[in-house]
């Protein structure tokens, strides 16, 4: 009889335990955030894809908690972290609760190599040689550090001059922003990254790129028509095009050619067991860092010519400054944009920080959760991923003063926002690695722009269109003066 009572205690215990982790594993019983998951199985998708962001984010912080609420999004149950502290909390707390999580589109278009690995015949590579992002790749071997950059800049000031001289042809002409800033950022990228200079392979790239962008973020319906059959398209011609330039630089680096750039590195890198990188992980790891580089960039040059062509007082000032930069070259003709110009553009960075504070180039990003957290009194179970997103502050009056002012100067020195209210590079160990790649380009453009050319915005009220990557439905069309 004691045996038999011994063994229903044990089993009760069992069942119980069990019953509480499951419980626990799908999150129910823990003090879960307040919010919806919407519709089954879309969640709430539709909603944070095709609302205004800072709509998705502000109806709900509204509705349920300014610190934090749930949703599920992109088939994952998801904590959206918001405000300042929300910011702080997420940056201070990489690797020890998070780790990054890229939804589910990119990790389909961006990891072709883990498909081919899985289904080929041969044993699977060591751990160590699968590179789990592309960030290692492009924070382990300082390509984007200040010397590199240094030693690129006037290269990258000569392409955009010569980018503006052949789009933006002498005399009064309406053209259009837009494209010419995705054709100067993809240009860069690829002398920068690949050590190619080839325009009709640029051309041809600058219109994969655009879908692949979309893409990133889209429900993952592959039939034609889709926005994600489109991105699958042209991730895979891309990825053909990489490779090609890959067999190319093998080639070249054979007959000796020396190794400038980021892709001529991967090709002769090998893991401790002497392992190279394979060459669909290396095309898609460059894809990843030109992607993530590319309508960031183009977005915010773009929106800059915009409101700067907008605002006459703000233009003359930015020309001020650049101009005097100019003007300390004049003994040397022809003298290329230096490390320390770059130090003296305080003003011109406030108008692109604004820029990007009215039009966020990258609204935020996912992490997965390591281990279950408390945040702001609630539970997040492990699994779940985290959301964090610009919208939360960047136009929060209490941070911001009249947020829907285009206002360079709320940067000034003693004006600067509140810690954590403006990030659009995000922060912590994660924080963008082009951050300052990306402030060297978009400086090189305005500098080379207002230095030869005013313009008007031809229609101020253009639509935007694009919630997750914004871009002017007309391309901007601008009229042109040569000075
Ligand atoms: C205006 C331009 C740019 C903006 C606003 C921007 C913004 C961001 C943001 C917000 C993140 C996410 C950080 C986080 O998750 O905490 C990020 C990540 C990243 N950015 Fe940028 N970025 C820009 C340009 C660039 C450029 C030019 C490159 C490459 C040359 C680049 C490469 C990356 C990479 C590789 C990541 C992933 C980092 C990781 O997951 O650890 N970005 N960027």
């Amino acid at each position: 009889m004691e045996m038999l009572s011994l063994a229903f205690s044990i089993a009760f215990i069992a069942l119980s335990t069990f019953v509480l982790l499951s419980r626990r594993r799908s999150g129910r019983g823990a003090n879960l955030p307040p919010g919806s998951y919407g519709w089954p199985i879309m969640g709430e998708t539709i909603e944070f894809l095709f609302g205004k962001p800072e709509n998705f984010v502000g109806d709900r912080m509204n509705k349920y908690s300014p610190d934090i609420f749930k949703t599920k999004i992109l088939g994952e149950k998801t904590a959206v972290i918001c405000g300042p502290n929300g910011h702080k909390f997420l940056f201070a707390n990489e690797h020890k609760y998070f780790t990054a999580f890229r939804p589910h589109p990119m990790q389909h278009l961006f990891r072709s190599y883990k498909a081919a690995a899985a289904a080929a015949p041969a044993p699977a590579p060591p751990p160590q040689t699968q590179v789990t992002d592309e960030t290692k790749a492009i924070r382990q071997p300082g390509f984007l550090k200040p010397e590199a950059l240094m030693r690129f800049l006037p290269k990258m000031d000569l392409i955009t001059q010569q980018q503006l001289q052949t789009h933006f042809a002498g005399g009064e002409s309406v053209v259009k922003v837009h494209p010419l800033a995705k054709t100067i950022t993809l240009t860069i990228a690829c002398h920068f990254f690949l050590g190619i200079n080839n325009p009709d392979r640029i051309a041809r790239l600058v219109k994969y790129f655009d879908d692949v962008t979309v893409g990133m973020h889209c429900i993952m319906l592959n039939i034609p028509g889709t926005i994600f059959y489109r991105a699958n398209k042209a991730a895979n011609a891309i990825r053909k095009e990489l490779i090609a330039v890959i067999k190319e630089k093998k080639a070249a680096m054979a007959s000796g050619a020396p190794l400038q750039d980021i892709l001529s590195h991967m090709v002769v890198a090998t893991d401790p067991s002497g392992r190279s990188m394979p060459e669909p992980e290396i095309a898609d790891k460059i894809m990843g860092l030109l992607t993530a580089g590319y309508s960031t960039v183009a977005t915010t040059m773009t929106f800059l010519m915009k409101y700067v062509g907008l605002n006459p007082e703000i233009y003359e000032k930015v020309r001020a400054e650049q101009m005097e930069i100019a003007g300390g070259k004049k003994k040397k003709e022809g003298e290329l944009l230096e490390w320390e110009d770059m130090g003296k553009m305080k003003y011109t960075w406030n108008v692109i920080c604004e820029t990007m504070r009215m039009v966020p180039p990258l609204q935020g990003t996912f992490r997965d959760v390591l281990t279950e957290f408390t945040y702001a009194g609630y539970t997040i179970p492990k699994g779940w991923k985290v959301y964090w997103t610009v919208s939360t502050t960047n136009t929060n009056p209490n941070y911001f003063k009249n947020p829907e002012t285009f206002n360079p100067s709320r940067y000034d020195e003693g004006e600067a926002p509140p810690p954590y209210t403006y990030v659009p590079f995000g922060g912590g160990p994660r924080m963008c690695p082009g951050k300052e790649y990306a402030r060297l380009a978009i400086l090189a453009f305005v500098h080379n722009v207002v230095k030869n050319y005013k313009w008007e915005v031809v229609d101020p009220n253009e639509k935007v269109e694009g919630d997750m990557m914004p871009e002017p439905q007309k391309g901007l069309p601008i009229r042109l003066c040569r000075l």
